[in-house]
């Protein structure tokens, strides 16, 4: 074969090869490897897409959401539910159907176009309405013991350091409170590389955790339901006041100690003086101070 011919060979073969990486750096692994705002990016541009790409069935959303998510805070009439990684709302959304529900809800995402789908979708009643944070869930900008139910779903493998974001779910799930996240699983997560967690692996960290009657549930294909929860404590703790607006209670994400003041348009850090916006769609957002 002639040299141009094995030179033209060559380039295919290159091209092709590149573009089987960026197709698994983008598509497959939604920008994971890529860094945590290139996720964003990635989510930005599908946001709009995402609930019919997903079509979410609403007999399994019932059945193994919204009824086993009920079941746990069935003693719990004024319950907050954080949903880290919210998306378009999916959480937020199954939890607000008519009958069962009375509590608050927090849903919280780096994308914040995923957001604005959430923001605009039509809630019941402004009561009812979650409240949108946008902010990376490596720091949960509430109180330790906050949350009756902390969720996220479909998730946890595009978080840059996993560990960080399950220990500060963990942290801010009360005392007897429940967590329900998700595990990847078969070829989807293969292809992940080391970014979705084993059974064992995910057993092991709940435990190293403190937390106990963890199950692992088969879900969907691609995932699986992982349900645990924070023992009851003996003495001591945090004693919350239930009427509580959630509004007053998000800390600054920086300062993470100082709960931020309402104010005109937003939200302000008394600490470190940061400003930060409460857009007209409700979203908080944290990830950009102004
Ligand atoms: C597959 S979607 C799942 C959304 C929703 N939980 C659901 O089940 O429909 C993954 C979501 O994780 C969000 N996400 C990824 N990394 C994040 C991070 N570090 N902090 C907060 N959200 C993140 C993305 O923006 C996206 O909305």
């Amino acid at each position: 074969m002639e040299a141009a011919t094995w030179s033209w060979a060559g380039f295919l073969v290159l091209t092709f090869l590149a573009g089987a990486v960026l197709y698994w750096l983008l598509v497959i692994s939604e920008g994971t490897f890529l860094g945590a705002s290139v996720v964003a990016l990635m989510y930005n541009w599908v946001a709009r897409r995402y609930d019919s790409l997903k079509q979410f069935d609403a007999d399994c959303e019932e059945l193994f959401l919204r009824q086993p998510m009920l079941r746990e805070l069935r003693d719990r009439p004024n319950a907050w539910v954080l949903d880290v990684a919210t998306g378009t709302g999916r959480v937020p959304w199954v939890l607000s159907l008519p009958g069962g529900f009375g509590g608050r809800i927090v849903g919280l995402d780096s994308s914040r176009e995923m957001l604005c789908v959430a923001a605009e979708k039509d809630w019941a009643s402004a009561e009812r309405r979650p409240l949108f944070i946008w902010q990376n869930a490596m720091v949960l900008p509430f109180a330790d013991e906050r949350f009756d139910l902390v969720s996220s779903l479909e998730a946890m493998e595009f978080m840059p350091r996993p560990e960080q974001v399950l220990e500060e779910m963990v942290r801010v799930t009360r005392s007897g409170g429940a967590l329900v996240l998700t595990r990847r699983r078969g070829w989807a997560a293969r292809l992940m590389l080391g970014k979705g967690w084993s059974k064992e692996r995910l057993l092991a960290e709940l435990f190293r955790l403190g937390l106990e009657s963890s199950r692992v549930v088969r879900w969907q294909m691609d995932y699986d339901l992982v349900w645990a929860r924070k023992p009851e404590r003996t003495k001591g703790g945090i004693d919350l006041d239930p009427k509580a607006e959630l509004m007053a209670s998000i800390f600054c994400p920086k300062c993470r100690e100082v709960v931020l003041v309402p104010e005109v348009g937003g939200l302000h850090c008394d600490g470190c003086h940061r400003r930060y916006r409460v857009a007209t769609d409700g979203v908080v957002e944290l990830a950009r101070p102004v």
